[in-house]
């Protein structure tokens, strides 16, 4: 089963709307299989945008990325990396459709409420920089057989 890496940025955390993002996933059929809350160690945040490190939004978004908690968290789904990125909408707010994430509740590229990862391959990577394999929880949910064919 397909796992996906997902953050509720700062400026999610701060306008309260951790919960029912992570509803949103929730009441979609994914299965949370490991979360954490905090703030993100600065080594932790150059591996995981180490592909934007050149560009010249790095500095501000780290100083951002940093100034308060995010909560992240890995989800197992079928086709969940691409149904939540789906579901996220657009990088870029003003581009995002109503009823995705980022259209509901965000205007600006900067504060964008959530990240996740992009590809299958994307995900693996940012799983293993955001979490130990011990913390990844397996376990059967009741409802599977009433949400799988
Ligand atoms: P995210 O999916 O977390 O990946 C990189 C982040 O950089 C992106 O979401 C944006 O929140 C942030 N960012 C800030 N400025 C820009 C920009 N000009 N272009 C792209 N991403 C930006």
């Amino acid at each position: 089963m397909e796992r996906t890496f997902v953050m509720i940025k700062p400026d999610g955390i701060q306008r309260g709307l951790a919960g029912g993002i992570l509803s949103r996933f929730e009441m979609k059929g994914f299965k949370i299989v490991a979360a954490k809350f905090g703030i993100l160690p600065e080594a932790i945040v150059d591996k995981h945008y180490e592909e934007h490190q050149a560009k010249p939004f790095f500095p501000g978004m780290k100083a951002y990325i940093t100034s308060g908690p995010v909560f992240r968290f890995v989800l197992e789904g079928e086709n969940v990396v691409a149904t939540v990125r789906k579901m996220n909408g657009a990088t870029n707010p003003a581009e995002a459709a109503p009823g995705t994430v980022r259209g509901d509740y965000a205007l600006s590229i900067g504060k964008n409420v959530i990240h996740a990862a992009d590809s299958p391959t994307s995900a693996d990577r940012e799983i293993g920089i955001h979490f130990a394999k011990s913390e990844l929880v397996a376990y059967e949910k009741i409802d599977e057989p009433h949400i799988y064919d």
